[in-house]
């Protein structure tokens, strides 16, 4: 069994499903979706995973005991929150100040992304977090340049961040 503690943010078709059956315990799958929660038990249940939990939370709202991972994961969750038409920006901020509290120092940060370019999301997360890895997307070429449509980055947590300013 691999000792490290990992949280996914809604994690229905993940990477936590690979992970657990490559014998990783202690994963935290949440989403602040019932119904989403439900999906996930579902799958994970026809896959016969039994070592994730999974608990119906928001992130931009924690509970305390949820803190001190090895890894933090997020697929689209970043990307729905920054599209929220209610105060995007604020909740953006309280996503960088919950994440600071549920990842160790020298923890992962893992964000797939398909609303913001690494440029953005370095910028993003440019506090208390250094890129140790950007991960291969597919590519496309379109008017003589090239791009990609999503962006996959990986971080570590240098020190804690945004847990002293006012929000
Ligand atoms: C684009 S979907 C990503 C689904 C999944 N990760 C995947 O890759 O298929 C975004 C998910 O984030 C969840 N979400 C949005 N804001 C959230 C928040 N503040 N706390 C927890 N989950 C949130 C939504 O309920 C939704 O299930």
């Amino acid at each position: 069994m691999l000792q490290c503690s990992i949280l996914e943010l809604e994690m229905v078709f993940s990477w936590l499903n690979l992970l657990a059956k490559l014998g990783f315990s202690n994963i935290t799958g949440i989403d602040y979706s019932p119904p989403a929660i439900r999906l996930s038990g579902s799958v994970l249940e026809k896959e016969g995973l039994s070592n994730i939990k999974l608990k119906v939370e928001d992130f931009l709202n924690l509970p305390t005991e949820l803190s001190g991972f090895h890894v933090c994961i997020d697929r689209g969750t970043f990307d729905a929150i920054s599209l929220n038409p209610d105060n995007a920006a604020e909740k953006r901020k309280q996503y960088v100040k919950s994440l600071s509290r549920v990842l160790k120092v020298k923890g992962f940060f893992l964000i797939t992304s398909c609303n913001w370019t690494k440029e953005e999301l370095l910028n993003e997360f440019s506090e208390g977090l250094e890129l140790f890895e950007e991960l291969p997307t597919p590519k496309f070429s379109f008017g003589g340049r090239s791009g990609s449509s999503v962006a996959a980055l990986v971080f570590q947590k240098t020190r804690d961040f945004s847990l002293d300013k006012p929000s």
